[in-house]
């Protein structure tokens, strides 16, 4: 082994750096690796192939052309056209356990790149880089990526794609000579952002195989990338997409480069996301209070603010056990609809003539807690702030962007912008009792300027900042991040918010796959998920509240629902549902998530089980009609395979429509081992299609 080189490994992954010629070169980066491996660099020499290098070159993770490499480079930039080409020599190289930091310097293009590598204990890699100016000219910089090289076993990718209500759908694909590159430009994440780019071999499921992830921790315009070469090396890269001339560093100014989070499992998809799930909640700032049951008001008030109506649906949310409400968008000055009035973050008097304090009141002596909806990085060019500076937008030239959802971006990075949306919305919070919001984003940046440079960089770090500051002002204020549903989804954002906006999308049976995706990365307990209307608003399907009340358990629950229209039989469900939660958030918010490799399409099985495995809940959710008569067996991975378990279907929110005379008999409680649960299953309850049954195994 050379002298200057690191092994970071815990049990489930290792990484392996080794300075070569001055290069960084990362050498393995997979499977856990003991033993003897001083001669790793010697077992990896290539052979030297018919027309090529005459020695064998080790380009390293600068990937530059000046040591022969003919991929796409981490960094390109230059200075007025010079300083175009890098060669980068490691001059500082410090290892401590799980952590390596190193330094590398180009004396001739005058830069400086710091980047460190940690592999935490729970196999999550997070890999950070700055690079710095040295020289006394500007040095524009285009692009820094991080990348990570791959093994040929991973020959597919899968990655995520999406549009509003139907955010995070799975696109799996062969992995072929090129480069695949996956763009977000919208300034925001966004409902298309893939929130992890994951190399698989063709075999690999939940449960099993083989599989390499990255996740960029940023939420303005960025792009993840997969290269084969014909020399056939490949890699997946991830960093920021930055607009021309965006990042122009003036001499020692640094460019800080989002952190990637990068995760191998030897145990399929299920392994990145326990990996995720553990890392993130052994952050100090995971929300650690027990999460509350949420009203959500949007869909049963929209812009129609009527402190009666609001009244009427506080009372049947104490009846029902909630244990937060939330007033949505429509409060604030000139709002009645979403034509105008963004900007303008004071009470509007036509409808709160006595101001917010007397519903918050009535709401709290109820026990429960209120929450508020605020969109400040948007206006409305129909508000007094609009009015008064036109120029406080993100704009090119004298041109105004096109409007969406008739509104435009305000310039967080214009310090007046900034503090207005600060100021107001801080004296919102400093008047009233208000523990929680739900900041929203609802439309994308174009042409987003900031004082005739792009600015989409400059707003991303301006939102970071004002969270933390609202945040510092108002110890224990909670935010929700929404953007038109769950375009603001990103490990960027993670550590400054308490919870995710999902998807708009209510609707129980698309939500399925919604969640069922976002956790890949995102653990439970930060995804809202609620109980929408019987008829839902955004697809108009009719759904069982069984189905609806299942999908919403697996998350932060809530309802989002005018339950004053509920029947008294519905709120009793209710009513039984929100104990239910209340009893399981501990394991739900805390256990391990599973999804079964289910053998039919129709179909999904996932739960969460303690770590000690004495409790699981799953549900088994029949999404279209089965062919055969008989579903395939319910099989439960993960248990102690030598306990025995109660298992048994239970139904806080009442039934689900069969479709079948009787039900299985072990519904009503069978005693089964872990061993057999996981190989042999008990039989599926024929459903009807878009239903669901809740599982219970217990320990015995
Ligand atoms: C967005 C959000 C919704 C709601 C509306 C209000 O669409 O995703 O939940 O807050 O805005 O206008």
């Amino acid at each position: 082994m050379s002298k200057q080189s690191a092994l970071l490994t815990t049990s489930t992954a290792s990484f392996f750096i080794e300075v070569v010629n001055g290069a960084l070169v990362i050498r393995h980066w997979g499977a856990p690796v003991v033993g003897d491996i001083a001669e790793l660099a010697l077992a990896l020499e290539n052979s030297i192939a018919n027309s090529s290098w005459d020695e064998p070159q080790s380009p390293g993770l600068m990937r530059e052309s000046s040591r022969g490499f003919l991929g796409r480079p981490t960094l390109s930039g230059h200075r007025q056209g010079t300083a175009w080409s890098t060669q980068f020599e490691v001059t500082d190289f410090h290892h401590i356990e799980n952590h390596c930091e190193v330094i590398l310097r180009d004396f001739h293009a005058e830069l400086e790149l710091t980047i460190s590598f940690d592999l935490d204990s729970h196999g999550v890699l997070i890999q950070k880089a700055a690079v710095k100016n040295i020289g006394s000219s500007d040095y524009s910089l285009n692009e820094f990526i991080h990348w990570l090289p791959l093994p040929q076993e991973a020959t597919q990718t899968l990655d995520f794609a999406g549009r509003w209500s139907n955010e995070r759908q799975p696109q799996r694909r062969d992995i072929q000579t090129g480069t695949w590159v996956r763009e977000s430009r919208e300034g925001r994440s966004g409902h298309n952002f893939s929130i992890a780019d994951i190399a698989l071999t063709a075999q690999t499921s939940f449960q099993s195989g083989s599989a390499w992830a990255t996740s960029i921790a940023w939420s303005g315009n960025s792009h993840y990338l997969v290269e084969r070469l014909f020399d056939g090396s490949q890699s997946m890269g991830a960093g920021e997409l930055l607009l021309p001339g965006e990042v122009i560093l003036a001499a020692n100014e640094s460019y800080e480069a989002p952190a990637i989070f990068a995760v191998y499992s030897a145990n399929g998809l299920d392994g990145i996301s326990s990996a995720f799930h553990a890392h993130l909640r052994a952050r100090a700032v995971h929300p650690k209070r027990a999460r509350p049951l949420t009203l959500n008001m949007w869909e049963a008030l929209y812009f129609d603010h009527n402190e009666t109506k609001i009244r009427e649906l506080v009372d049947v949310a104490v009846e029902i056990g909630i244990e937060r409400v939330v007033l949505d968008d429509g409060w604030f000055h000139s709002r009645r609809n979403d034509r105008s009035g963004l900007g303008d973050w004071v009470i509007d008097p036509a409808v709160w003539p006595n101001g917010l304090t007397p519903i918050i009141e009535y709401i709290n002596n109820k026990g429960i807690e209120f929450g508020l909806w605020f969109e400040g990085e948007m206006v409305n060019p129909d508000s007094d702030l609009y009015r008064a500076h036109p120029e406080w937008i993100l704009h090119e030239g004298d041109r105004v962007p096109p409007l969406w959802r008739h509104q435009l971006v305000l310039d967080l990075g214009n310090e007046g912008a900034f503090n207005h949306v600060l100021e107001q919305s801080s004296a919102i919070l400093a008047s009233h009792n208000i523990s929680y919001i739900k900041w929203d984003h609802n439309r994308v940046l174009v042409d987003a300027g900031h004082l005739g440079r792009a600015g989409v960089r400059r707003q991303t770090q301006a939102i970071y900042k004002l969270f933390a500051e609202l945040k510092r002002r108002h110890p224990g204020l909670e935010i929700e991040s929404c953007a038109s549903g769950g375009a603001r989804i990103d490990l960027g954002v993670i550590d400054l918010v308490d919870r995710f906006w999902t998807s708009d999308n209510n609707d129980a049976l698309e939500r399925q796959t919604i969640q069922r995706w976002t956790s890949q990365v995102i653990p439970p307990e930060l995804l809202g998920t609620h109980i929408g209307p019987t008829h839902g608003h955004q697809t108009g399907r009719t759904l069982e509240l069984s189905m609806r009340a299942t999908t919403a358990l697996f998350g932060h629950a809530g309802i989002e629902w005018n339950i004053t229209e509920a029947t008294a039989e519905e709120r009793k469900h209710l009513a039984t549902w929100a104990t239910y939660y209340k009893e399981n958030r501990a394991l739900l918010h805390s256990g391990k998530s599973i999804r079964v490799d289910y053998p039919d399409d129709h179909g999904y099985l996932y739960g969460v089980s303690s770590s000690d495995t004495k409790k699981s809940i799953f549900a088994y959710v029949q999404l279209t009609p089965t062919t055969s008569i008989h579903p395939a067996a319910l099989k439960f991975p993960g248990l102690d395979p030598d306990a025995t378990y109660l298992v048994q279907a239970v139904f806080p929110a009442g039934k689900p429509r069969y479709m079948l005379i009787s039900p299985p008999a072990w519904m009503s409680g069978v005693r089964f081992s872990g061993s057999a649960l996981s190989s042999i299953g008990v039989s599926a309850p024929i459903l009807a299609p878009a239903n669901a049954v809740l599982i219970e195994i217990t320990k015995i």
